[in-house]
């Protein structure tokens, strides 16, 4: 403000006049004494007063010019100063490691996450100290040569291994007017990809075992339709027993598709809260029915408890169906022969933190029990602790993934309790109300 208007002062029209004054004034002395004639006198001071006012308007544009060019920067800087502060405050809030890097490869700047990653005392260092993986280091070297993006895997850490991909980018600053040099910097971006590696991994894995699933059957259907083409061309006994192996692994398949098939469209309707209303001990009775004729293959007897008398909850009764017949279904098929099942519905109720009732379903049978350390994998697809057994007695692995991914749509869950060569109890605990 105080610029402006000592520019615009009423003085600088006055300028030449005040210049020429001096002059003037000399001039009119010489005049006095005779030396300079007046005609001279008025000439030169004229001649004085104009190159005065000429040279003032040119002092005046240069002046106007300053001060554009001085509001022009103060401008600018505000600018740089405020994108710098949102620039700092958007690395520093990033979830993910960033660094900007020098062209020495040492750290000139981390955010807070790459400060924890890393440690606190990673400034002005180089980062083959804190990252000591030679592919990312390489790459490092290679952005600071070319100038080209690139993007490297590495597994950080001992104790926990973790998958990052690092992205590294060349940020090449113009030499200004006083420094000429140009500089290349190198931002540095650290994502945490494990989890996105694992389900990579699961996905892998899940399609070459339902591969192998589905081959193990049709390899053993195609050999046998091959002998009965061939050697067993006119041998009846063997053909009834063949075609009976081939239906039976004809089934299996059939189950194997099917238990695919509920896993994927239970995964369809996970986030569906499940409705409908539910009598559990309905449900537990007609499983039982379906299921009565295995029960007396085996000489098996199931006994149902209900002492808190549990009635109705909200959920699916097709996919509480399915929970109760894999359960049971497992307790008749590692049970052993001429043991009983006990099933107990329970009611509980809990007030901290928040009030909650729950009903359990507990289903406990006698036999060679399961080593605990199979138990935290059993609801993995296709996972089993004796897979020859399990395919002997028809089991396609997808049981307890499927009873899995019902009960956790429920917002329930499931624990597994066995003591080897004693029992096996599987007890599902679910919300009265599921929503
Ligand atoms: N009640 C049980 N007693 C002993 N082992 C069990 C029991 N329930 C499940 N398992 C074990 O868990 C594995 C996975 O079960 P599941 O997913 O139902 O597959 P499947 O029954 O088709 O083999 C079984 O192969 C078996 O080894
Ligand atoms: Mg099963």
């Amino acid at each position: 403000m105080d610029q402006k208007s000592s520019y615009n002062s009423p003085l600088n029209e006055l300028r030449p006049l005040i210049y020429s004054l001096p002059v003037a004034i000399l001039l009119v002395v010489l005049t006095w004494f005779e030396t300079v004639s007046v005609a001279n006198a008025i000439i030169i001071t004229a001649l004085i007063f104009v190159s005065m006012l000429y040279l003032n308007r040119r002092y005046e544009e240069e002046i106007a010019e300053l001060r554009r060019k001085t509001i022009l920067q103060e401008h600018e800087s505000r600018d740089t100063r405020a994108s710098q502060f949102l620039l700092t405050n958007i690395m520093e809030n990033l979830t993910d490691p960033f660094l900007l890097l020098d062209s020495r490869k040492r750290i000139l700047m981390a955010n807070k996450s790459a400060i924890d990653m890393l440690g606190a005392d990673i400034l002005r260092k180089d980062i083959s100290l804190f990252i000591r993986n030679p592919d990312v280091n390489n790459a490092i070297r290679k952005t600071i040569r070319t100038g080209k993006t690139h993007t490297v895997e590495y597994m950080h850490g001992n104790v926990v291994p973790r998958n990052m991909l690092v992205r590294l980018h060349a940020l090449d600053i113009q030499g200004s007017e006083d420094n000429q040099e140009n500089k290349r910097y190198i931002f540095l971006s650290i994502y945490d990809i494990t989890l996105i590696k694992q389900a990579e991994q699961m996905r892998v894995d899940f399609v070459a075992n339902a591969s192998h699933e589905l081959r193990t059957p049709l390899a053993s259907i195609l050999g046998f339709v091959e002998t009965l083409q061939g050697p067993a061309k006119n041998d009846l006994q063997a053909q009834e027993r063949f075609l009976r192996i081939m239906h039976d692994e004809a089934s299996r398949m059939t189950r194997l598709v099917d238990d695919l098939l509920s896993l994927s469209k239970i995964e369809r309707e996970a986030h569906i809260p499940p409705e409908g209303t539910v009598h559990l001990p309905t449900l537990i009775n007609s499983v039982l029915e379906t299921l009565d004729m295995r029960l007396k293959e085996r000489n098996m007897t199931v006994t149902v408890s209900n002492p808190d008398n549990v009635g109705n909850i909200t959920g699916d009764f097709d996919q509480l169906t399915q929970v109760a017949q894999n359960l049971v279904d497992n307790a008749i098929k590692y049970g052993r022969e001429n043991t009983a099942i006990d099933v107990v519905l329970k009611k509980h109720v809990s007030e901290f933190p928040i009030h909650e009732e729950s009903v359990s379903i507990a289903i406990t049978n006698r036999g060679n029990g399961i080593p605990a350390e199979h138990i935290p994998r059993l609801m993995e697809r296709f996972y089993r602790v004796d897979t020859a057994r399990s395919r002997s007695l028809g089991g396609t692995g997808l049981g307890l993934a499927i009873v899995k991914h019902i009960i956790q749509r429920h917002k329930g869950h499931i624990l597994f309790e066995s003591e080897v060569n004693e029992y096996t109890r599987v007890t599902v605990t679910l919300p009265y109300k599921s929503g």
